[in-house]
């Protein structure tokens, strides 16, 4: 791949603060430590081929050197690291780099190769070294002590290769959803509080958590529903923005997104409100009906959003476009006013349909009663096409089904029961774990799959708080067997 033909993708402008003025290049142009990348890449094929001694292989490795010398000629060491499916240098995704080198990556992979740190003062032969390491089959490599072991013996002092980047486990994360969630809250915390201190945002911690909710959602996916569910009605930001991006990802898995777009989903809808902190504390919470001033001023969260979000690296920019776009509708009828007469990004419209499902079924203010789970999803239905994109909201209600988990629903023979599952083919027959009989008399609890037993039928949803039924009790008590 030849850098300069490469189709030009959107600035990293965070990354700029590593790597920007100073590190220009002899021609006017940016040096970027993807560059590196694609050179190693570039010398490893060519070499691979036509030997280490290519005139194509020393020019490339030469380029390389240079561009090393420049980035790193305020910096002691550039670290580059695999991700999933992904290159970063420190935190910063290598979007291009990581489209087009993947072939390199799976390679560095096999060879148990998940970082590499190149330090100051790295010689022209190292990097040779380097490069012939990566064009050593994994056996030799592993003969020789695994990569470390090889540059070792080569003399190379000056690049540190080791495995992928700090292990997963480092958050305490295991894939017990409610440990999953509670990391997440913490992370929305820790990134709030680094949009007000107005410091970089650190994504690490987010994609970590992201990759635990994906994982989780992969293996079960009600599994965190039950979770996100317990929400007691708050309006707390964090509680919510997690709710939304769970939401989110289990809808946007049912598109053709890569991971790397899941990520971002994910990430986007946990940022989403992030515009909040910006306004005052007293009118977010005020009881009362809101004045149309302090209407505007929190409709500014839209503005304020984008505005932390703008130095985003990479694809994680798109939580700009979603922050601002969140409340703007699929026909653009929201605010702010969109002119362009083009529908919200996909990743706004698979977030809006989350974040209103989310904000009608627990905030008692705007709502002046929450929703029930299951109107919302008849509002979804019925706004399709208008307020929501049609084919996310049908989506939306497939994952959730129309009595979603948590729902207090009446059963035909008046029996009262709490939704634990959705449906697997029947949207209106979802698994209802039965509590009380119709004069309300506590019942052992039992689980019923409405699907297996057609004979039974939901005639409506109640109000948890009506019937003074505990969701959360009932969601986290102990397992029934379905019958
Ligand atoms: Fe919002
Ligand atoms: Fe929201």
């Amino acid at each position: 791949m030849s850098d300069s033909s490469t189709p030009a993708l959107p600035a990293r402008p965070t990354a700029s603060v590593l790597w920007t003025s100073s590190a220009r290049g002899g021609r006017g142009r940016a040096r970027r430590p993807g560059q590196i990348l694609s050179a190693i890449a570039r010398a490893r094929r060519t070499a691979a081929l036509f030997g280490a001694e290519h005139p194509v292989v020393l020019e490339t490795m030469s380029e390389a050197h240079a561009v090393i010398t420049q980035l790193l000629a305020n910096r002691s060491s550039l670290r580059f690291s695999i991700d999933e499916d992904a290159f970063f240098v420190e935190n910063t995704v290598l979007l291009e780099e990581s489209l087009q080198l993947y072939p390199m990556l799976l390679e560095m992979r096999q060879r148990e190769i998940g970082m590499i740190e190149l330090h100051a003062a790295l010689e022209l032969t190292e990097l040779r070294s380097l490069v012939e390491v990566l064009n050593l089959p994994g056996a030799e490599v592993r003969s020789r002590g695994g990569a470390a072991g090889a540059l070792e013996k080569l003399g190379v002092r000056h690049i540190t290769v080791g495995p992928a980047g700090p292990p997963r486990e480092d958050l305490n994360l295991k894939v017990d959803p409610r440990e999953a969630y509670r990391a997440a809250l913490q992370v929305v915390d820790e990134l709030s509080f680094q949009a007000s201190r107005d410091v970089p945002l650190e994504l690490r911690k987010a994609r970590l958590v992201l990759n635990s909710l994906m994982d989780i959602i992969a293996q079960d996916r009600v599994a965190l529903l039950g979770v996100s569910a317990l929400k007691n009605y708050d309006e707390d930001t964090a509680h919510h923005s997690v709710n939304v991006s769970v939401l989110s990802l289990l809808t946007g898995g049912q598109f053709e997104l890569s991971r790397i777009a899941m990520t971002t989903l994910g990430l986007a809808a946990l940022l989403h409100d992030i515009g909040k902190m910006r306004v005052p504390l007293d009118i977010l919470a005020k009881a009362g009906t809101l004045t149309p001033e302090e209407q505007a001023t929190v409709q500014r969260h839209t503005l304020y959003g984008a505005h932390i979000l703008r130095n985003l690296p990479g694809l994680a920019r798109l939580a700009m476009v979603v922050a601002f776009e969140h409340h703007a509708n699929y026909d653009l009828s929201g605010y702010p006013r969109i002119t362009a007469k083009k529908a919200p990004h996909i990743l706004t419209r698979i977030v809006q349909v989350a974040d209103f499902y989310d904000a009608a079924t627990s905030s008692r203010r705007v709502y002046h009663r929450a929703m029930l789970p299951h109107e919302a999803m008849k509002f979804i239905l019925d706004r399709a096409g208008k307020t929501f994109d049609p084919a996310v909201a049908k989506v939306f209600v497939h994952q959730l089904g129309l009595y979603p988990v948590g729902s207090v629903v009446e059963l035909d023979t008046g029996d009262l029961g709490v939704v634990v599952g959705p449906g697997e083919r029947d949207l209106a027959r979802p698994v209802v774990k039965v509590l009380r009989d119709r004069a309300g008399h506590p019942l052992a609890p039992s689980a019923l799959s409405l699907e297996m037993t057609r004979e039974r039928w939901i005639t409506r949803a109640v109000d948890p708080l009506d019937v003074g039924i505990d969701t959360m009790a009932a969601l986290h008590g102990e397992e029934q067997a379905t019958h």
